[in-house]
């Protein structure tokens, strides 16, 4: 009997959880739209049939409503930015050619948002080989989904999530040719050739991101946006791999990161000059190699006058 009571308050409270777990963030506005916009199929009355049919919906026009909740703009109604007429399915033909927000449209000269500099990264974005060799068709979109886009290099204070955050921007189009071709004619190179150079890469990639080789450190700028040609990315160990860290201006300049911790590895680069990214070795091992390194040399010389004295 107690099985029973049991398996009932369970999917109570499985309904309850299904309930509120379903994006709770969204303007309930939205979820009008997001009945299509979110699944892999939706619904639609056939006028002609007289029957509900069920369709497939275009994978790209899926949204992903977990990343909605957490994103800049989370409080918008789709119809802030898309045009009201979506309300009603099938959406009219000539909205196919609606054009769409930029961040500028909304951003621009607002005083609200000076911290962010729009205006600067703009222009530092208009130099860049993306716009230079693509043009108008590279949007900041192509980059920043308005949908989910937060500002994390700026809030995080984790180094790593960072990386993957704005990684994951450079690598939508860079590992993925349907993407890439929106903006090109030819083929996108394999980032993996492209960086046999480079040692580990696959730990590079996790613990620096892209930008950092590939601009140049503006320090009154938060993110650099200039895309430098090839030729002019970092190459040198030594930009990272050294007392005077490239990543200090960079990565790791942002305070939220620098005052995470006491006496994190972070901390130690930022407050510690002889602090050599990759070389922060264990104190015992670096003691124990010495140990060995003296015993050897010991052994050798030992070995030696033995020799003579025998001789
Ligand atoms: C009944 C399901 C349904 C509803 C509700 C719906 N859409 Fe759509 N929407 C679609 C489908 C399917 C497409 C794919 C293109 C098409 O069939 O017109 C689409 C396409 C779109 C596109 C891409 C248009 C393009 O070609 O670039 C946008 C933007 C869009 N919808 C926004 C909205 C917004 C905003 C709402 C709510 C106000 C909404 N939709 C409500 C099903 C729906
Ligand atoms: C802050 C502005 C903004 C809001 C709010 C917004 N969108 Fe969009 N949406 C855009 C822009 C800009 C694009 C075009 C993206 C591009 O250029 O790649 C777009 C594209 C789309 C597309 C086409 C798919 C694509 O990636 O091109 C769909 C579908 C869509 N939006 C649906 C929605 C729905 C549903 C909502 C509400 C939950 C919504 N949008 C809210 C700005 C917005
Ligand atoms: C339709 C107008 C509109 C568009 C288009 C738009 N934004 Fe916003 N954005 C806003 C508004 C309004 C807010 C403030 C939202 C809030 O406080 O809830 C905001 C907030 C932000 C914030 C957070 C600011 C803060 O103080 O924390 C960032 C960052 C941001 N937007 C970046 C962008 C970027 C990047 C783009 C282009 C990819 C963009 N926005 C496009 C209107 C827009
Ligand atoms: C090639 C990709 C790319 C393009 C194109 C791009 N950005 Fe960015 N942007 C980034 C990256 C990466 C970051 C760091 C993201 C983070 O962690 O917040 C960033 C950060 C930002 C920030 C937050 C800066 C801060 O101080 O926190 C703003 C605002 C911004 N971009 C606006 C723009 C605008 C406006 C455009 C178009 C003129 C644009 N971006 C085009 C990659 C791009
Ligand atoms: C440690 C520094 C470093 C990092 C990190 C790095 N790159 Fe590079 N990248 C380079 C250098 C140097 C070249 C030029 C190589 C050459 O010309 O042989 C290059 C070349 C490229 C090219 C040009 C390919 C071609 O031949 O046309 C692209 C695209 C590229 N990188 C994208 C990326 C992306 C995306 C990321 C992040 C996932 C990234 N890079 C991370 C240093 C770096
Ligand atoms: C929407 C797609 C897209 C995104 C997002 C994107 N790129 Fe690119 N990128 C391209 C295309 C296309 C080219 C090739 C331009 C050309 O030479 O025709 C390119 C070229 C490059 C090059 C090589 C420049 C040269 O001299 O050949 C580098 C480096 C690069 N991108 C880095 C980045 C970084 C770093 C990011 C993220 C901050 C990024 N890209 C985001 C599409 C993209
Ligand atoms: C953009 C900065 C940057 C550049 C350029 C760079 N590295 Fe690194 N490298 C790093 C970071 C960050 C790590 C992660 C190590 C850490 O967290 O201490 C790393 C890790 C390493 C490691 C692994 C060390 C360990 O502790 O396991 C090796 C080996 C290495 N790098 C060699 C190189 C060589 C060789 C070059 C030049 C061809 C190079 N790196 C260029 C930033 C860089």
């Amino acid at each position: 009997m107690s099985f029973f009571i049991r398996g009932f308050i369970c999917t109570i409270l499985l309904l309850l959880f299904t309930l509120f777990s379903t994006p709770q963030n969204i303007p309930k506005e939205n979820m009008h739209c997001l009945k299509c916009h979110s699944s892999q199929t939706f619904t639609i009355y056939n006028n002609w049939t007289g029957k509900n049919e069920k369709r497939l919906m275009n994978p790209f026009y899926i949204l992903d409503t977990v990343r909605l909740a957490t994103g800049v703009h989370k409080d918008f109604q789709c119809i802030d930015c898309h045009s009201p007429d979506y309300e009603t399915y099938p959406h009219k033909s000539e909205l196919k050619l609606e054009p769409k927000s930029t961040c500028l449209d909304c951003h621009g000269g607002d005083d609200t948002f000076a911290s962010f500099q729009f205006e600067r990264i703009k222009e530092e974005f208009e130099k860049s080989v993306h716009f230079t060799t693509s043009g108008e068709a590279f949007t900041c979109s192509k980059c920043h989904n308005q949908h989910y886009y937060k500002p994390t290099a700026r809030n995080s204070s984790n180094v790593g999530e960072i990386v993957d955050f704005d990684n994951a921007m450079c690598l939508s189009c860079h590992n993925n040719m349907t993407k890439y071709q929106l903006v090109s004619t030819h083929k996108n190179p394999q980032l993996v050739e492209v960086h046999n150079w480079l040692p580990n890469q696959a730990l590079h990639f996790m613990h620096v991101r892209c930008i950092e080789c590939h601009t140049e450190v503006i320090d009154s700028l938060m993110v650099s946006h200039n895309i430098l040609p090839k030729e002019k990315a970092t190459q040198k160990c030594a930009e990272c791999h050294s007392a005077n860290s490239l990543l200090q201006a960079s990565l790791y300049k942002y305070k939220n990161i620098q005052s995470r911790t006491e006496k994190g590895a972070i901390n130690n680069i930022i407050s510690n000059k002889a602090y050599v990214i990759g070389e922060n070795q264990i104190p015992l091992l670096n003691w124990l190699s010495i140990l060995i390194f003296i015993a050897t040399i010991g052994g050798i010389a030992l070995h030696i006058v033995f020799r003579i004295m025998i001789k």
